[in-house]
């Protein structure tokens, strides 16, 4: 298959994302815009210069600057501008459905109230939904270099919305934090009735991935790299029908990867992985779904099948 056949097949293709964070999809100039509209002093004199700050070497690297950006995320209405450029730009892409998380321990921790960001993003998803036809689901994700009490209290104000809310999810500084931190909290938001999906072995060991199966009890495991590392949770993850939600852009800006080239996603196929191709953190890891799908084609020499 040439090159132009394979992006006009990847273009049209009716897609679902399911990993990206909602916060990730924050661009600069929208940070600009958000900054001048709500005041907010930000340390970047230009576009370019943010743009130029977007140069990682680790998972820490990027969610130091992930979590600056989230100061300019003050009003609902915000919540919802961010959310709603993030579908204009899934529609454009094909997306049909889309899970994303948001991590408002995020915004409550500089005193943004739970309601305000998850108001703005539902009523987002809402229009998007009626506007694109994008059907959704969203993902409320406990910070893991938080403590296990923090996420109790986030679970509890999450109360009021958890017809809302599809699932939780855990990201954040991975390794040091391994899923049996969350293990009680996980088991209690499951108990609510609500999804469980966890970031694991993004840069974790693969004994992360076996616990958040083991200990968590995840339905979907979220970048799941380093699992490739033990046959045995191979087979595991292959037996139990496990989603793993890769993201090749993204593993690669984070340097869990080399080269694109090296992207896991067709050997995890190849191996009977239900891997999917997702985008993360857009704004800050060059590109949507996509172009996502776009790199690994060339780079992977994908066809259609
Ligand atoms: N938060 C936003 N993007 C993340 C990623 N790729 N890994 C862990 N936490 C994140
Ligand atoms: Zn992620």
């Amino acid at each position: 298959m040439d090159r132009e056949a394979r992006y006009a097949l990847i273009d049209a293709l009716p897609k679902a994302e399911l990993h990206l964070h909602i916060e990730g999809s924050l661009e600069p100039e929208m940070l600009f815009a958000l900054a001048e509209r709500n005041a907010v002093a930000i340390p970047f004199a230009s576009v370019e210069e943010v743009r130029a700050a977007y140069d990682f070497s680790n998972l820490q690297d990027f969610l130091d600057i992930y979590y600056q950006g989230m100061s300019v995320l003050l009003h609902e209405q915000d919540f919802f501008d961010l959310t709603f450029a993030y579908l204009e730009r899934a529609h454009a892409d094909a997306v049909r459905h889309v899970e994303i998380f948001f991590d408002p321990q995020g915004h409550t921790e500089r005193g943004v109230a739970f309601d305000t960001a998850i108001g703005g993003i539902l009523r987002a998803l809402d229009e998007g939904q009626a506007r694109f036809g994008i059907s959704y689901r969203l993902i409320m994700c406990f910070l893991r270099h938080l403590d296990e009490e923090a996420a109790f209290a986030t679970l509890r104000e999450a109360e009021p919305w958890l017809d809302r809310i599809a699932g939780v999810g855990l990201d954040s500084s991975e390794v040091g934090h391994p899923p049996s931190k969350f293990a009680r909290v996980f088991a209690d938001a499951k108990a609510k009735g609500l999804k469980l999906v966890a970031h694991a072995g993004e840069e974790g060991p693969p004994s992360y991935v076996w616990e958040a199966l083991d200990l968590l009890k995840v339905d979907r495991i979220d970048h799941g790299n380093r699992a490739l590392e033990d046959e045995a949770l191979v087979q595991r993850i292959v037996a139990d029908t496990q989603t793993l939600t890769v993201c090749p852009l993204s593993n690669l800006k984070l340097c869990v990867i080399d080269r694109i080239e090296d992207s896991p996603v067709k050997r995890m196929l190849d191996l009977g992985i239900r891997a999917t191709v997702n985008s993360d953190d857009p704004a800050y890891f060059g590109g949507y779904v996509n172009t996502n799908f776009r790199a690994i084609a060339d780079a992977l020499d994908l066809n259609r099948e």
